[in-house]
C-alpha cells in the first residue's frame, strides 16, 4: 500500500510517496481501494500552507475505490460496494485508506470509477453553488471564473440545465472552446480582454445578478464591477491567491451587493445534503446532461507533475490520479 503524505508545506515538492500498512476500519469506517483519485485544485492550498493543517499529514481529498472492509457498526455499505467520497479527513491520495461513511455515497453501476473520481468535489460545489449559495432562475445571466477548469467545465453545462445564460472566463485562448463546448454561450479571455467591460456589453449594461468566482484576488474588484444592484458575489476559492480584506463602503455599498464565502462543508454536512446533491448530480450525468471527459490521467508516482500542471493552468477539465 502506498500513500502520499507532507510533513512541511511548500512547493509541490513537498508531496512524498510512501510504503505504509492500514489498520482495520474503525467502527464507523470502511476500507476502500482507491480505484481512482480527484485532483483538486484545493489539495494545492493544503499542500502549500494557504490552508494549513497539522503535520505530517495525509493529503487528497476525493476518491473513487470498492469497499474492502466494513467497521462493526456499518450498516449501510458491505463488502464490494463501489463508493466515492469528497472531503475530510483528508488521505485520498492512496492506493488504500479508511473512510468514515458519513460522506460516503454508492456510486451508480453506470457511472465509471474514474468519472465518480472527477465528480464528488467538483459535482457537489457546482450543485450547492447553483441551487444554494444563490438560487438562480431560468433566464437569468451568470458569470464564472476559469470556465474550462474542473468546476467550470461541470459549472456551465449545469447552468444550462437550469435555463440560464452563461458567461465564463479563461485564461488563454485555447480554453475559450473547450467552454464553449461546456455550456457557455459568452467566453472571454481575461488575460486580454478586461472582462468586465465585456459583461457589461454582453448584459446591455444591466450586470449580472451573480459572479461565481474561484480565482480570487486578481478577478475580484473587477467582478464586483460586473454585478447589477443589489448582485451577489460568490467568492469561492483562491487559485490566484486569498482576497484581501474588503473595503466595504468603496466596493460593496454603492449597489447594495451581497459578499458570501462559501465552503462545501456548510452546505454537505449532513447525510440528507450528500444525498439530495449526489443524487441530482449522478442523475445529470447518467442523463448526459453533464458530460464528464478526463483531461489527463496521472499516476501516484507523478503527484508533483500533477500539482506542477494543476498550478501553471496547464489542466482544462478534470484530471484524476490512478493509485
Ligand atoms: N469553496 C468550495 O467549496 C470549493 C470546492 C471546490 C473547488 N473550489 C475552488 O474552485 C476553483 C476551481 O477548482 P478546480 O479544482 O476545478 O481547479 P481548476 O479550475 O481546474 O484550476 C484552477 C484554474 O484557475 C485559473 N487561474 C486563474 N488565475 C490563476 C493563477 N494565478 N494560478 C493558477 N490558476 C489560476 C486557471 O484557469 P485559467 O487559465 O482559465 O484562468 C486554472 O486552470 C478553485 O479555486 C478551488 O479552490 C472551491
Amino acid at each position: 500500500m502506498r500513500e502520499v503524505k507532507i510533513s512541511k508545506h511548500g512547493g509541490p515538492e513537498v508531496l512524498e510517496l510512501k510504503d505504509f500498512s492500514l489498520d482495520n476500519p474503525k467502527d464507523n469506517e470502511v476500507t476502500i481501494e482507491h480505484k481512482a483519485i480527484g485532483l483538486n485544485y484545493i489539495d494545492t492550498y493544503h499542500r502549500s500552507g494557504l490552508y494549513p493543517l497539522n503535520l505530517p499529514t495525509s493529503i487528497g481529498a476525493e476518491g473513487a475505490g470498492i469497499i474492502k472492509k466494513v467497521g462493526t457498526n456499518v450498516k449501510e455499505f458491505n463488502v464490494g460496494d463501489r463508493v466515492s467520497y469528497a472531503g475530510t479527513p483528508l488521505g485520498a491520495y492512496s492506493t488504500h485508506r479508511n473512510y468514515p461513511t458519513k460522506n460516503l455515497v454508492k456510486v451508480p453501476d453506470s457511472i465509471d470509477l474514474e468519472i465518480a473520481a472527477t465528480l464528488m468535489t467538483k459535482g457537489l460545489t457546482t450543485f450547492y453553488l447553483l441551487h444554494k449559495t444563490y438560487k438562480v432562475s431560468s433566464g437569468q445571466t451568470v458569470l464564472f471564473h476559469a470556465a474550462a477548469g474542473g468546476v467550470g467545465q461541470i459549472f456551465g453545462q449545469w447552468a444550462k440545465t437550469l435555463g440560464c445564460t452563461t458567461i465564463g472566463t479563461v485564461g488563454s485562448d485555447e480554453k475559450i472552446q473547450k467552454a464553449k463546448t461546456y455550456g457557455y454561450d459568452h467566453v472571454i479571455n481575461y488575460n486580454k480582454e478586461n472582462f468586465s467591460e465585456k459583461v457589461l456589453e454582453i448584459t446591455d449594461g444591466k450586470g449580472v445578478p451573480v459572479v461565481y468566482d474561484g480565482v480570487g484576488k486578481n478577478t475580484f474588484e473587477d467582478s464586483l464591477k460586473c454585478l447589477c444592484v443589489r448582485g451577489i458575489m460568490v467568492s469561492f476559492g483562491n487559485a490566484s491567491g486569498p482576497l484581501s480584506p474588503i473595503n466595504v463602503p468603496k466596493l460593496l455599498q454603492p449597489k447594495g451587493l451581497y459578499f458570501v464565502r462559501p465552503a462545501m462543508q456548510q452546505y454537505l454536512s449532513s447525510r440528507e445534503d450528500i444525498n439530495e446533491a449526489s443524487e441530482i448530480l449522478f442523475e445529470k450525468v447518467l442523463a448526459k446532461k453533464i458530460k464528464i471527459e478526463i483531461f489527463k490521467k496521472y499516476k501516484l508516482e507523478n503527484i508533483i507533475q500533477a500539482h506542477k500542471d494543476l498550478e501553471s493552468r496547464k489542466i482544462l477539465g478534470p484530471a484524476i490520479i490512478i493509485p
